[in-house]
């Protein structure tokens, strides 16, 4: 086919503020890696003009965009289809316009976690022991689909606020157990795997508070804050033996299926990619 022939495909990601989205970065990589015509932009949307801003992808001919905060879970009650696996998370990180003109809601978040451990540590094995993870947020839905969909057997969540690690027990079934914030390190006694999905630990916050000692020296430890990319916790984890995997892998294998939507192929991450991404961190 010729340069012409090939159709210039259009995405981007909608959020407010968007200024800080890696997003870009990383899909024009791509596009540039494997020749495409096409382009990512920032799309800087208010949370008030979501609806109109999403029903003016088809008609300026872009293949979908990403979501970021705060538009990720208002996205639910505006597009047309919902994946199953957005329905879960219960927020669309990717959208992706059909042939017909609608609007299909996905999320890549749960793909992405699950894949960026198994590339940090491909010798860790879902259904070895128990997990425990800490927080209740958004960030912490997409970590729990993907370690159920793995075969996790037990999840142990503990979260500040109580009442919010039991909701998520309550939607999830029996698989995730709650545990009280204070049991967080006697909670790591057997377990195989240690996920941080709060906010501590990233540049400016207080890092988090946890006792690694019950924990055995084969689990893997797991952090979704990127910056820094060694949070305190994984250089605790480090220090005594244990396997970790950094945050910054989940936000580059969350692009990867996304990609694959509007542009065709399955982007692996190199090490180029990473360091290009983290450099501008
Ligand atoms: P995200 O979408 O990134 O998950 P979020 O929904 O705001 O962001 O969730 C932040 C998580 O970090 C929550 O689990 C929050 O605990 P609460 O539900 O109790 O608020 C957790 N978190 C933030 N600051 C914390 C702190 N100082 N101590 C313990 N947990 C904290």
């Amino acid at each position: 086919m010729s340069d012409h022939a090939q159709p210039f495909v259009l995405a981007g990601v909608m959020g407010w503020p968007v200024a800080h989205s890696r997003s870009p970065l990383i899909h024009s990589h791509w596009i540039a890696q494997y020749g495409l015509r096409g382009a990512y932009v920032p799309l800087a949307v208010q949370a008030t003009q979501l609806e109109q801003a999403l029903r003016a992808l088809p008609v300026l001919g872009f293949a979908g965009c990403n979501l970021t905060i705060p538009h990720k879970v208002q996205a639910l009650s505006i597009l047309d289809h919902i994946d199953p696996i957005a329905q879960r998370i219960g927020a669309v990180n990717t959208v992706v316009v059909q042939a017909d003109g609608s609007l299909r809601g996905t999320n890549t978040d749960a793909f992405g976690y699950i894949e960026s451990l198994r590339e940090a540590q491909p010798h860790w094995v879902a259904d070895q022991g128990p997990a425990v993870v800490l927080g209740a947020g958004g960030a912490s839905r997409a970590v729990l689909c993907a370690l159920m969909d793995a075969g996790v057997p037990i999840i142990r969540l503990c979260n500040r606020d109580a009442g919010k690690a039991q909701a998520l027990a309550q939607e999830f079934g029996a698989v995730v157990q709650t545990l009280p914030w204070s049991e967080r390190h006697a909670a790591l006694q057997g377990a195989q795997l240690l996920v941080n999905t709060t906010s501590l630990g990233m540049d400016g916050q207080d890092a988090l508070d946890i006792r690694l000692d019950a924990l055995p020296a084969s689990a893997v430890v797991s952090d979704i804050v990127y910056v820094p990319r060694l949070t305190p916790l994984l250089a605790a984890a480090q220090a005594r033996g244990n396997p970790i995997a950094e945050g910054l892998g989940m936000l580059l294998h969350q692009a990867r299926p996304a990609f694959a939507a509007w542009f065709g192929p399955l982007p692996a991450i190199s090490t180029n990619l990473l360091h290009t991404v983290h450099a501008s961190l």
